[in-house]
Order: C-alpha cells, then sequence, then structure tokens
C-alpha cells in the first residue's frame, strides 16, 4: 500500500510539475537555455515556428540591455517586455521557436551567448511574465 501510494504521488506530482511548466506566463528555464546552446536544437527535428521573428521590433530590448555591463535588472526586464507576449511559442518545445528568437535577438543586439539564461533567474517556473504588458 505505502508503494502504491508513493507510486500515485509520483505520478501526481509529474502532473502538477507538467501542468505548471505548461501553464501560465512564465518563460521556462528550458527556453532560456535554448539561447544558450547554439548546437543542440538543431541535432532535434523541431517544426517551424509560425512567429516571424526574423520582422519582429527588438528596439524594447536592444534600447535597455546595453552592453559592457549589461545590467541583469534592466536587461531580464527589457527581455520579458519582448519576450513575454510570445511564451506560448517560445514554451512549445515542439518548434524551434525560442531558438529561433534568441538568434535573432543575439543578432540585433549582438549580446553574449547565454547572456539571458545567465542573468535572468527567477523561480522555477522561470521568468514570471505576470505583470509585463
Ligand atoms: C520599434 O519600437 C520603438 C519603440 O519601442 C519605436 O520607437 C520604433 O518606431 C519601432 N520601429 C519600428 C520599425 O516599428
Amino acid at each position: 500500500m505505502g508503494t502504491s501510494n508513493a507510486i500515485f504521488s509520483s505520478i501526481l506530482y509529474c502532473f502538477l510539475l507538467a501542468t505548471f511548466s505548461s501553464a501560465g506566463p512564465f518563460i521556462s528555464d528550458a527556453v532560456l537555455d535554448s539561447g544558450a546552446s547554439t548546437g543542440r536544437a538543431l541535432l532535434q527535428v523541431k517544426k517551424a515556428c509560425k512567429v516571424d521573428f526574423e520582422n519582429k521590433n527588438y528596439t524594447i530590448l536592444t534600447s535597455q540591455c546595453k552592453g559592457p555591463a549589461y545590467p541583469p535588472d534592466v536587461c531580464c526586464n527589457a527581455f520579458k517586455q519582448f519576450a513575454c507576449p510570445f511564451t506560448d511559442e517560445i514554451n512549445d518545445v515542439t518548434t524551434d521557436c525560442s531558438y529561433v528568437m534568441f538568434s535573432y535577438i543575439n543578432v540585433y543586439g549582438k549580446y553574449p551567448p547565454g547572456l539571458f539564461s545567465n542573468e535572468c533567474k527567477e523561480g522555477v517556473q522561470g521568468l514570471d511574465c505576470t505583470h509585463i504588458k
């Protein structure tokens, strides 16, 4: 009986974890990691992103988050302002959206690799987009 309870708890835990990670206005850490790693995403076959990240306006990000200091509070906030409207798309690991988005962010902003995954750390759910307009 103890065993089946443990199994049930694990299943419940996984379910809750899955629910949390897919729900709500958060940008998961996995998304940020995809910005840090350059090759890994290409090894998997992903659906092409439906968001046209090539032609987005990156000014809100690049005008605020600047080197050489790249202050984390400024940069993470600016990143959220840019990325939060696309949480559904970039959290969807079956697409290459997060990879494509970070590619263009790094092109337009000339940011060091992994800048946002290194600087932006919030809760276990990732970056909170709740209060971002
Ligand atoms: C991009 O957004 C900024 C404000 O965030 C605005 O001033 C600028 O005109 C926009 N550029 C284009 C091409 O829409």
